[in-house]
């Protein structure tokens, strides 16, 4: 019988937007101060693409470096995924921008739409087409211009959302690779966070933009509670069933929230904090590029080492999830 194939990553890049927007900014643009954004949040600043600038623009840069990591050529590729609630227009799905835009072959491209779980959900995609020998190598990009559709005139969101993307190339591996992935979704939920015109339900009239319908609606304490729920369960059954106990990880890569919602949650999966990845100071909540550009500056900052279990974990509007447990 033939031994299955391990599935890992074998390079990652980022991109982020030069323009940096601080807390001070938005204290001339809202009725908000530094000292709020910062407790309630743990976020100093955040990255603003040009209006120039969209979704598969920066995706395309992300997944060039992650080529460049992988000594791979755009030809190499065989599956594209972008993960992203900001492509650049409904349809074409930016995946194929980004497939036209690297000079990649004709090969499948889609998007997947899950929110902040969008970098998870493509990994573990991307993971089964290669674990099955359909597949030899993927790219897994999460990109998101969520400046695009931030009400910068409500204060209860605009402090928290930036612009960014973050990619992996994944394929066959000789030892370690992805352990496990777990995924999930509670439409239930749906209502907590939304974009809700746009769409079929509600087409772009003059009305819907006089009625800010085209930007994020959010219920932020209800979903601070789920979060923490979400996260440390993701993170339970993803190493459960591999036999893996939370000391055994090395170090978590979550989706960069909220830096209460992160503690809250390493309290309940019994971690240390200083067991869980941060950079949301920097970069604020980017969505599906949050956890992307978390992993890409924790090997960048040697956070990772070859034989460490780390685990990826996130949750996102749907309401969805997921966790992936990976060996470096
Ligand atoms: N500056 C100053 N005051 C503010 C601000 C602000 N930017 N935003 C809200 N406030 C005020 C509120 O109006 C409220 O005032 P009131 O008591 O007079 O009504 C007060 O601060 C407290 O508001 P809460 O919403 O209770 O504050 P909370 O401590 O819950 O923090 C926050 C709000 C940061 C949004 C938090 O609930 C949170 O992070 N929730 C999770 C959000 C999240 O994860 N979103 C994304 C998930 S899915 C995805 O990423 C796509």
């Amino acid at each position: 019988m033939c031994e299955p194939i391990k599935v890992g990553i074998l390079g990652l890049g980022k991109y982020l937007p030069e323009k940096i927007l601080t807390n001070k900014d938005l204290e001339k643009i809202v009725d908000t101060t530094d000292e709020w954004i910062m407790s309630r949040t743990g976020i100093k600043e955040r990255r603003i693409a040009r209006d120039n600038e969209a979704t598969s623009d920066m995706a395309t840069e992300a997944a060039r470096r992650a080529l460049e990591a992988a000594k791979l050529k755009p030809e190499d590729i065989d599956l594209i995924i972008v993960a992203t609630i900001t492509p650049d227009m409904f349809f074409p799905a930016t995946a194929c921008l980004v497939q036209e835009k690297l000079g990649a072959r004709t090969v499948p491209a889609f998007d997947v739409s899950v929110a902040c779980s969008g970098f998870i959900y493509g990994i573990a995609i991307a993971k089964q087409f290669i674990a099955s020998g359909v597949y030899k190598h993927a790219l897994v990009v999460a990109s998101e211009k969520l400046s695009s559709i931030t009400d910068w005139t409500d204060r209860n969101t605009c402090v928290l959302f930036g612009d960014g993307a973050g990619a992996a190339v994944l394929g066959p591996v000789d030892r370690g690779g992805i352990l496990s992935t777990y995924l999930g979704a509670d439409g239930k939920q749906g209502e907590l966070i939304k974009l809700p015109a746009g769409g079929s339900r509600i087409p772009a009239t003059k009305k819907s933009i006089e009625d800010k319908l085209h930007f994020i609606k959010m219920n932020g304490s209800e979903l601070f509670k789920h979060a923490v729920r979400i996260m440390a369960d993701a993170a339970l059954q993803a190493t459960k069933p591999i036999g893996l106990k939370a000391e055994d990880i090395n170090l978590v890569i979550p989706h960069q929230a909220n830096v209460r919602i992160l503690h809250a949650a390493a309290k309940r999966m019994g971690l240390s904090t200083d067991k869980i990845y941060l950079n949301i100071e920097k970069y604020g909540n980017m969505s599906a590029a949050s956890s992307a550009v978390a992993l890409v500056e924790a090997v960048e900052e040697g956070r990772i080492k070859r034989g460490d279990k780390i685990l990826l974990d996130a949750f996102g509007g749907g309401l969805t999830w997921g966790a992936i447990v990976i060996e470096w």
